[in-house]
């Protein structure tokens, strides 16, 4: 399977939002990565519920990405109308009860997904293996766009490899943060099958969108 686009959209025009979701929906790319900031989990605020839900309304095949860095996020599932095609993150840190919140999301149809910090030890994803659809392994301290790559992350992701492996279980393993043109190769082969695209590549202004839509999965395939 070739690795699978999902283009930040914090880090896309954000007065053209809606031709930015057709675009990238023309062009075949799987996900749109929608990050929502509760401004207490990371001192930060992106979109809120309403322009979450809001989303869905342009698309056709491409499907959300959401990742909740908020605590409680079992919270906000109603208000951003979590169903089905949607793959949904949530961070190991910021649950009191991640399993209840996985299967929360299960239960509407949506795959969940457990993510970590650079700072949590890989490890922590064997008690979830059996009820993820994905794991999203944070390559930068969650928050911002524009960050560097957090230290050890490619000796992490091809550690969550190793682990995902050894489990037997069909997990996948979605990167995000400075996944860039120089480091998205790289990553595929440490064992990523998911790469959130932003200001370090996709929406890094180097090339017209299509263009650096079909470069990617170039690197990535
Ligand atoms: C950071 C967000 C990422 C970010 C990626 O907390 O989760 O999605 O927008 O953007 P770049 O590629 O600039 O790190
Ligand atoms: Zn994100």
């Amino acid at each position: 399977m070739r690795g699978m686009l999902s283009p930040s959209v914090m880090c896309a025009d954000l007065l053209n939002l809606f031709d930015e979701i057709k675009k990238l929906d023309n062009l075949g790319v799987e996900y749109l990565h929608i990050d929502f900031m509760d401004n207490k989990f990371v001192p930060n605020i992106t979109f809120d519920t309403n322009m979450i839900k809001s989303f869905k309304k342009p698309m056709k095949n491409i499907k959300r990405d959401i990742h909740i860095m908020a605590f409680e996020p079992e919270q906000y599932f109603d208000k951003m109308e979590i169903g089905e095609g949607d793959m949904v993150s949530v961070h190991f840190e910021a649950c009191d009860d991640p399993h209840k919140v996985l299967a929360d999301i299960k239960s509407r149809g949506a795959d969940p997904c457990i993510a970590i910090s650079p700072d949590t030890p890989v490890e922590v994803v064997n008690d979830f293996l059996d009820e993820v659809y994905a794991v999203l392994l944070m390559t930068v301290y969650p928050g911002f766009a524009g960050q560097p790559m957090a230290p050890k992350s490619m000796e992490r992701l091809s550690q969550l490899k190793e682990i995902v492996d050894k489990s037997g279980k069909d997990v996948l393993i979605e990167v995000d943060g400075h996944v860039s043109w120089e480091h998205c190769g790289q990553m595929r082969q440490n064992g990523a099958d998911i790469f959130v695209a932003g200001s370090s590549s996709v929406y890094g202004k180097d090339y017209p969108l299509d263009e650096a839509v079909a470069k990617f999965y170039e690197l990535v395939k």
